[in-house]
């Protein structure tokens, strides 16, 4: 695939139908049974307007944060998705170089197809772990060990997913892992827990060395326990609308989020973010960085490495453009002014 084709990231879907097999495409794309999380995460997202002000000197635009310790050169993060090596023969070692050259952090998957180890030995940028918590504790404990042994930075503990969401178009392929194709940390997909509780994240933090952020916290009430029970971070996301189908976009439920919250730790938000203006909104409504699912997924296929980062520079530059053409040069002058109301 000729990559200078891809001038957005919906171009990049397109392109990347062509260039797999249609189950990796169906596992990709895919929603929850009827799909309106889905749709609602990019429909939420377009229906808001932006309030724009002019005569602001935006000759240096500055995206740069700090995340939990690191400096990062714009606020957007690879969100952990699964089984790479169905999207591209180098799987998450292209997803690796990828992020490297677009100088972003990459959230590996628990369900990598590739081991940590080779993931941390091509990896120029921090790498976080998303961790599923399993039935046998010892192997998750054994599991964060070998995260933090790889220098992985943070922690994401998925919290969303006590049981797999009603996935029709899976069932339709009849999704199933290709010959030759292993996840060395997850060796049966199946055991993940259903008994996850509030105790486990007191026990994870018992022992864990690294910031620990939960991701898929969609209620205030649940943002608020977590504060209080110490985690470093929150990530707001439906699973990208592949889960519980009908609850809310995730643009939707951060306000609230960012309200209970009130600045006592940092806040993550995936789901539709496609769009330089839809990053703007999101930090504008109370997230510090935004994560990004399916579109990486799409580079992937489309061009390995190559296809990774055009995916994050094309944002990043759609985000610099946004951000002077609302007339705010720095990311902490992103605020709710800039939400037309
Ligand atoms: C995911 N997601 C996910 N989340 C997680 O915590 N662990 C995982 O292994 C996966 N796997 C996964 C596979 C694929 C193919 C997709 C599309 C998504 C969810 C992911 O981290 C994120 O929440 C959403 O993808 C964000 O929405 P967008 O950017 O895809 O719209």
């Amino acid at each position: 695939i000729d990559l200078s084709e891809i001038i957005n990231l919906f171009d990049v879907e397109r392109l990347a139908v062509g260039n797999m097999t249609k189950m990796a495409y169906e596992y990709v794309a895919s929603g929850a049974a009827d799909e309106f999380s889905l749709r609602w995460n990019r429909q939420a997202l377009d229906a808001i307007k932006l309030n724009t002000r002019v005569l602001v000197d935006v000759g240096e635009i500055d995206t740069r944060i700090s995340l939990l310790g690191l400096d990062l050169p714009y606020p957007i993060l690879i969100a952990p998705t699964a089984y790479h090596k169905i999207m591209h023969p180098e799987g998450e070692l292209a997803t690796a170089q990828g992020a490297g050259d677009a100088s972003a952090i990459y959230v590996v998957s628990s369900f990598t197809t590739t081991p940590l180890s080779e993931i941390a030995r091509v990896a120029t940028q921090p790498l976080w772990f998303q961790l599923y918590v399993r039935d046998d504790r010892e192997l998750t404990r054994a599991l964060i060990q070998e995260a933090e042994a790889q220098g992985c930075r943070a922690l994401c503990v998925t919290v969303d997913t006590p049981v797999a969401g009603v996935r029709n178009r899976q069932q339709r392929v009849e999704f199933a892992m290709p010959e030759g194709v292993r996840t060395p940390h997850m060796a049966d997909a199946f055991a993940l827990t259903k008994s996850l509780t509030w105790k486990d994240i007191e026990w994870l933090q018992s022992f864990v060395k690294i910031p620990l952020l939960l991701k898929g916290i969609l209620n205030p009430d649940d943002a608020d326990i977590a504060v209080q029970s110490g985690v470093s971070g929150i990530i707001v996301s439906n699973h990208g609308g592949r889960n519980l189908d009908t609850v809310p976009a995730t643009i939707e439920a951060l306000p609230r989020i960012a309200e209970t919250v009130n600045k006592r730790v940092p806040i993550l938000m995936d789901g539709g973010i496609r769009r330089g203006t839809d990053v703007l909104k999101a930090i504008a409504l109370g997230a510090n960085a935004v994560l990004v699912g399916k579109p990486i997924c799409f580079g992937l296929a489309c061009g390995g490495a190559a296809g990774v980062s055009k995916v994050l520079t094309i944002l990043r530059t759609e985000l610099e453009l946004a951000m002077a053409l609302t007339g705010r040069a720095t990311i902490s002058s992103i605020d709710h002014s800039v939400i037309w109301q």
